[in-house]
């Protein structure tokens, strides 16, 4: 298998997409780092995980933790970066500009500091994958920071798969996706809102963890793509969702 033997940093891992990708890397063989802020959340991640994974606690706010992270990994081969704070939709009239700039330090930031750190240990044939979402390309009122910051993911990865290579650089773009992102949202609301982002899709669906998980393979493994980003959303940009 492709991943057999090979070592992976996932930044973000002990929740959703990135807990979705470490099982599955692992599964293909991989020894996996997972990396995220709350120590709890960590360990309760890597209880399910097998004993070829471990974990770090990393703050990606902090550059320090960032580089104290693959200082201790050394050589890898990807980097998954899918760490990301709750955002509530408001409008910009509504928000301190502070709070703006503060949208942006995980999502956007966080993986700039990722890659600084990252991309001089990755080994030939390696890659790394970002994260931005479909709100880039189909913002709704109220979105306007968190879409600059996707769109601001998407650029970062063309223009650092032109700087970095032959390291590729890919991202994927989710649509709606059920992971504990959607938690702070309380039932019956959340179901109520899962089945309307699902009727918005093409194919009256709300993704799962497991398929974002299969396009970070995809990406890792396939060693002809590079400066893509791999929309993964049922349908919904086209279904006007
Ligand atoms: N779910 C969706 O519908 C959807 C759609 C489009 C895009 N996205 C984006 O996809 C990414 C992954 O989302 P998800 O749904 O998998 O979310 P999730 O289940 O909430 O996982 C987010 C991960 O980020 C980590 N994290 C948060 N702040 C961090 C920090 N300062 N430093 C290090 N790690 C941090 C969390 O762990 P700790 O709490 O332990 O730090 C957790 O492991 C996010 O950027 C999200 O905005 C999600």
């Amino acid at each position: 298998m492709a991943l057999s033997g090979q070592r992976i940093v996932i930044i973000g891992g002990s929740s959703g997409m990135g807990l979705a990708s470490a099982r599955a890397v692992s599964a293909a063989g991989a020894a996996v780092t997972i990396a995220s802020s709350d120590q709890a959340r960590l360990k309760a991640a890597l209880a399910g995980l097998p004993d070829s994974c471990d974990g770090a606690v990393v703050n990606t706010r902090n550059e320090a933790d960032v580089a104290a992270l693959f200082d201790r990994v050394g050589e890898l081969d990807h980097v998954v970066y899918t760490a990301g704070d709750t955002v509530r939709p408001q409008p910009l009239a509504d928000l301190p500009l502070d709070t703006a700039r503060d949208l942006f330090e995980v999502r956007f930031w966080g993986a700039v500091a990722a890659v600084k750190h990252a991309a001089r240990r990755v080994r030939p044939g390696g890659s790394i994958v970002l994260t931005s979402g479909t709100v880039a390309v189909r913002p709704a009122p109220g979105t306007a920071l968190a879409a600059a910051g996707a769109a601001a993911v998407e650029g970062l990865t063309r223009g650092l798969a032109a700087e970095l290579a032959p390291v590729r650089v890919n991202a994927v773009r989710p649509g709606a996706i059920r992971t504990p992102l959607w938690d702070p949202v309380p039932e019956p609301r959340r179901a109520e809102l899962f089945a309307t982002l699902a009727d918005r899709t093409l194919t009256k669906s709300i993704g799962e963890a497991d398929q974002i998980a299969a396009a970070h393979l995809y990406l890792m493994e396939n060693r002809f793509v590079t400066g893509t980003v791999l929309t993964v959303d049922g349908g919904s940009i086209l279904a006007g969702g």
